[in-house]
This record gives C-alpha cells, sequence and structure tokens, in this order.
C-alpha cells in the first residue's frame, strides 16, 4: 500500500500532465500546493504525528512538494514553449526582407517621368554609405588576413624615438626636420608613417610576427592634388627564419592582383629607407585600370634592416630579435593612392572634403 502521500503525488502528476492549457494547470497547482491545498493541509498534520514518525513523513512530505513543484515548472515550460513557436510559425520566413528607407507606402508615381520613382526617394538617398578609403581598406584587410596577416595598431601622437630613432633614422636626417613633421610642444609628433607600428609589435612580441598596421600618417606637405597632411598607410611586417626578398615580392604580387585584377603588372625598383635593406619601391600597371599604360608607385618596401633589430633587441632587453637567425620583410602601402588608381579619383583632396556629391558616387 503506498502511503497516502504518494498517492496524493501520483494523483498531482497525472493531472499536471494532462493540464491542456496554463489556466488548468494553475488551479491544479492550487489544489495541491496552494495555501489549503491537499498536500500543504499535510504540513498542518504534522504537528499531530508521533515524535518518530515526524521525521520520516516530514522526508517524505518534502520529496512530494518538491516533485510536484518540478512537474508544474516543466508543463509551464511547455506551455511556452508551445505559444513561442506558434508565433513563430506565423512569420513567413522565405518573406524578402524590408528594404532600408521604406515608409510603409508605396507612393503614387502620378506624373513622375522617372521610372520606377516611389515619392520616397529622399528616404532612400539619405542612407549613408561607406567613404572609398574605408572601403578600399576593408578590402585591403580581407586579402591580407587570407594571408595570414594579424592586425596590428599604434598611436597617431608618437615620439621621435618610435618615429625615427628606432627605424635607424639618424638625428640629421631630413625626415627630421620641422619643414616636414608636425611637432607637439612636448616633443612628440604626428607620426609621419606607420612603420612606427612595426617597433611596437616587436617590443610587445618575439618573432615569428605578421601583421599589418593600417593607420593614418602625417606630414608637411604643401598639400595639392597628390599631396596631402594627412594620408593613410597599411604597414606589413613579416619576421621569420628565412624570409627573403622573393617573399616580400610574392606576397605584394599577389596582394596587388587580389586588388586589382588578375592582369596588374607589378614592378620593384631599388630605392632606399633607412630601416630596410635593401630597400624596393613598388609600382603597379594594369589595363582594365584607367591612366593603367603607365607604372603608379603605391607602396615603399624592404628587408627589415638588422640594425632595426638591434635597437628593438636593447628596448626590450633581450635578445629576442637576434639578426643573426630571424630576417623579416617590411612595406607601407600607400592606401589614398591606390584608392585613386582603383576608384580614378583624380585628386587627393576630394576624400576629406565630405562633397555629397563625391561621396554618392561611392554608395
Ligand atoms: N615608411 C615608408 C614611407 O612611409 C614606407 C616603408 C615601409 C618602406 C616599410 C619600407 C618598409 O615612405
Amino acid at each position: 500500500m503506498p502511503h497516502p502521500l504518494e498517492q496524493l503525488r501520483d494523483d498531482a502528476l497525472r493531472e499536471i500532465e494532462s493540464a491542456t492549457d496554463e489556466q488548468a494547470l494553475e488551479t491544479t497547482r492550487v489544489k495541491y500546493l496552494g495555501r489549503s491545498g491537499s498536500i500543504s493541509s499535510w504540513g498542518e498534520q504534522m504537528k499531530e504525528l508521533a515524535k518518530e514518525e515526524k521525521p520520516v513523513i516530514g522526508k517524505l512530505l518534502n520529496e512530494v512538494r518538491n516533485a510536484v513543484t518540478a512537474a508544474i515548472e516543466t508543463r509551464n515550460a511547455q506551455f511556452r514553449l508551445q505559444k513561442e513557436s506558434g508565433a513563430l510559425a506565423k512569420i513567413d520566413i522565405s518573406l524578402p526582407g524590408t528594404p532600408s528607407g521604406y515608409s510603409g507606402y508605396s507612393g503614387y508615381s502620378g506624373y513622375s517621368t522617372t521610372a520606377g520613382y516611389s515619392g520616397y526617394s529622399r528616404t532612400t538617398e539619405s542612407r549613408g554609405s561607406l567613404h572609398p578609403l574605408t572601403q578600399i581598406l576593408q578590402r585591403s584587410i580581407e586579402i591580407f588576413r587570407r594571408m595570414g596577416f594579424a592586425l596590428a595598431d599604434g598611436p597617431d601622437i608618437e615620439d621621435e624615438w618610435h618615429c625615427f630613432d628606432a627605424l635607424n633614422t639618424p638625428p640629421d636626417h631630413p625626415a627630421r626636420n620641422e619643414q616636414d613633421t608636425f611637432y607637439l610642444p612636448d616633443g612628440r609628433l604626428l607620426r609621419t608613417h606607420t612603420s612606427t607600428v612595426q617597433i611596437r609589435t616587436m617590443q610587445s612580441a618575439p618573432p615569428p610576427i605578421r601583421v599589418i598596421a593600417p593607420g593614418a600618417a602625417y606630414r608637411r606637405d604643401e598639400v595639392d592634388a597628390t599631396h596631402s597632411a594627412q594620408f593613410h598607410q597599411i604597414e606589413g611586417l613579416y619576421v621569420d627564419e628565412n624570409v627573403s626578398v622573393a617573399d616580400l615580392k610574392g606576397s605584394l604580387e599577389f596582394f596587388m592582383r587580389e586588388l586589382f585584377g588578375a592582369d596588374t603588372a607589378v614592378q620593384f625598383r631599388p630605392h632606399y629607407f633607412p630601416f630596410t635593406e635593401p630597400s624596393l619601391e613598388v609600382y603597379v600597371k594594369s589595363k582594365t585600370l584607367k591612366g593603367g599604360e603607365r607604372w603608379i608607385e603605391v607602396a615603399g618596401s624592404g628587408m627589415v634592416h638588422p640594425a632595426v633589430f638591434e635597437e628593438v633587441n636593447k628596448a626590450r632587453g633581450d635578445n629576442a630579435y637576434d639578426p643573426e637567425k630571424w630576417t623579416g620583410y617590411a612595406f607601407g602601402l600607400g592606401m589614398d593612392r591606390l584608392a585613386m588608381i582603383l576608384f580614378d579619383i583624380p585628386d587627393i583632396r576630394l576624400f576629406a572634403q565630405n562633397d555629397l556629391r563625391f561621396l554618392r558616387q561611392f554608395a
């Protein structure tokens, strides 16, 4: 014979299982667990039980109460789930989405001669779009990420050491001139190139390193169609064992062809940078690009100069970048230049003028 409490529990569980809605379930809950519910009233009766019976029945009562409470919660969750999926079933997820700027009114086209004019084109026009520089930056980053480059970052306001000394650029180098660089009163400066991030990256982590660092750079240039006081670069740095000029050329060729098309020709010309040896300037030419019949300079590059590794080691206080063991290549891509070629933009100043007639052409 089951104990009456167990009988009560089984009855309750059966009723809970067969409850068809939340209201029926609530009725069942009150019947068993409510203040004067049949399980609760057993608690009252406990007082009258014999001393030795109390702990046994008390334990059973607890178990029964817990089992019934849990069953009610489970059934309630089932009802909630049913309701939610019922609501979802009414939504046709195969329907096309609502276009941005849609006003819900398809518009009276009336006497408009413009085909497809909805009367609401202003809403559509005021939708923003990405700046052409941002577009080319995102495309470039995507290509480099596929090649295994991670993103690195550094500040626009730099110290002379990161911008020049650590990059093997002596104090009398013309780039350090007041005429060429924006200095702050405290001696810091606006970085003249993103090569500062090469140094910051090597300071913070040992080799191997494979990073790109997109960002702004600043020079006291005379502003004209091809020069701006602020411009943008993507710095690249790859340090590992046995990195060679062939790796540098292969990577940049691959990048240029991904960006400008498979028939893009890439040329490397000897150059001089204090922080690379040998140094190479990168030129591209492509028939698909307007003015593509001539070579256009798009980047500086080279093999990391051993003096740069030594300077980094000094700052780190170790020999992590042992020039006998590690080699590396670095490059600095001129993003404004790349965007001008890709989008056939005649004047670099257009990037910063925020003229909507210009910007809308890239929406
Ligand atoms: N920092 C150089 C510039 O701005 C470009 C460069 C980067 C050259 C890395 C070599 C290696 O002109």
